[in-house]
Formats: C-alpha cells, sequence, structure tokens
C-alpha cells in the first residue's frame, strides 16, 4: 500500500477575526476549509486579557458546523465546564497550572460529554501532565505565552511536541500547539510531531481566508510527514 501524505488540521483562532462581523467571519474559514473554530477563553487572572465566556459559544454553535475547541484560559477552570458543555462546546482544553486537582478536572469534562484536552504554558515541563495522559484526547502544547495573538513563537515549544510523540505509546491524543504559528514555521511542527495547529493572525489578518489555509497545509506537506 502507498503511504499517504498525512493531513494537518488547521483551527483557526477567532481572537483575531473581526468581531464586529463574527458570523461572517466563521462561515468565511469554514467555507475556506477549516477544520475546527478555536474560542480562546480569557478571565483577565489566569492570563493578562479579557476576552468572552459561554454566551458567545452558545451564539456560535448553530452558526457552524466545525467543532468549537474551547481553550479555557482562566482560574478555577471546575466552575465553566458544564457552562461550555451546555452552549455546544465540542472539546474543552483546560491549563494544568490552573488547577490543584487537574485528574478530576478532566474526568469533569469527559463527564459533560465534551473531547478533553490539556495545556503547558512555556515554562511548565510535560512532566507534569504525565500522569493524566491516559485520560486525554489532545494536549495543547503553548509555543507563545497565552493571553495574546501576535507573538513571537517560542521555539523550546518543539522539544516538548517530540517527548509528546516519545510518551505516546498506544494512546492516541492529538497534538496541537498554539501561538505565533506562521507558513514559516509550520513544518518544523509538522516534523516534530503536531497533529493540529491553532493559527490566528496567520488566518484571520489574511485578506484571502483560503489562500492562507491552503499555505499553512502546503508549507506543512514540505515536512513530508506520513500517515502511520
Ligand atoms: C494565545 C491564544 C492563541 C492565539 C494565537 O493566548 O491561545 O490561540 O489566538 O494567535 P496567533 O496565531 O496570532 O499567535
Ligand atoms: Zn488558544
Amino acid at each position: 500500500m502507498k503511504s499517504k501524505l498525512a493531513s494537518l488540521l488547521i483551527a483557526p483562532s477567532i481572537l483575531s477575526a473581526d468581531f464586529s462581523c463574527l458570523a461572517k467571519e466563521v462561515a468565511e474559514v469554514e467555507e475556506a476549509g477549516a477544520d475546527w473554530l478555536h474560542l480562546d477563553v480569557m478571565d483577565g487572572h489566569f492570563v493578562p486579557n479579557l476576552t468572552f465566556g459561554a454566551g458567545l459559544v452558545s451564539t456560535l454553535r448553530p452558526l457552524t458546523q466545525l467543532p468549537l475547541d474551547c481553550h479555557l484560559m482562566v482560574s478555577r477552570p471546575e466552575q465553566w465546564i458544564s457552562a461550555f458543555a451546555e452552549a455546544g462546546a465540542d472539546r474543552i482544553t483546560v491549563h494544568a497550572e490552573a488547577t490543584v486537582h487537574l485528574d478530576r478536572l478532566l474526568h469533569q469534562i469527559r463527564d459533560a460529554g465534551c473531547k478533553v484536552g490539556v495545556s503547558l504554558n512555556p515554562a511548565t515541563p510535560v512532566s507534569a501532565i504525565e500522569e493524566v495522559l491516559d485520560s486525554v484526547d489532545l494536549v495543547l502544547v503553548m509555543s507563545v505565552n497565552p493571553g495574546f495573538g501576535g507573538q513571537k513563537f517560542i521555539e523550546g515549544a518543539l522539544s516538548k511536541v517530540e517527548q509528546l510523540v516519545r510518551l505516546k505509546g498506544r494512546r492516541k491524543y492529538l497534538i496541537q500547539i498554539d501561538g505565533g504559528i506562521q507558513v514559516s514555521n509550520v513544518a518544523k511542527c509538522r516534523a516534530a510531531g503536531v497533529d493540529c495547529v491553532v493559527a490566528g493572525t496567520a488566518v484571520f489578518a489574511q485578506k484571502d481566508r483560503k489562500k492562507a489555509l491552503q499555505e499553512l497545509r502546503t508549507a506543512a506537506q514540505s515536512s513530508g510527514r506520513m500517515i502511520k
């Protein structure tokens, strides 16, 4: 059997979208071939910025078929899981740094009927989540300090991706990377083992979203990564 180039999942982050016409922005990236819609929830406490809550998720839910990938950059995420699940989140990713009882929180997400993600800030080692890798569908490696779009990619994220690939064994979790993703660095993310990239400015700051997504996919293919 011929091996095929593995396809990259792209999750545009609405953080860089034009909120005055959000429905149109979302329709445009869906039409352009995005795989998931990434929703950055910030509470002004865990990160130095404020965005939106579950209300926006329920507003977007009927407007798109795309899986809603909610990245909770909030303190005490425990108190918000049911609200996001009820609002229509498909995936909920929480930060290992944001809770004392990570194992319990991940099960709370699963019990609420959502795919389970755990995220690491740039200063947090992979060892912080080794004990919970059996309980997750996705690991999100932050390649910027969370809080803002348009920041510079932190190279150290790549070695964490490689560690997560080595640790995976028979587990099926996806590896996602978030922050500073551009056409110029997507191939090395892919080569390290990333399955899904979050792209804010790389998609929403471009006029032609279809072209932006296509350029990311083409650049990723130059890593030559094959389906195993
Ligand atoms: C940063 C957010 C990111 C952000 C990425 O805290 O988690 O999802 O939107 O934006 P870019 O792709 O512009 O770095
Ligand atoms: Zn994010």
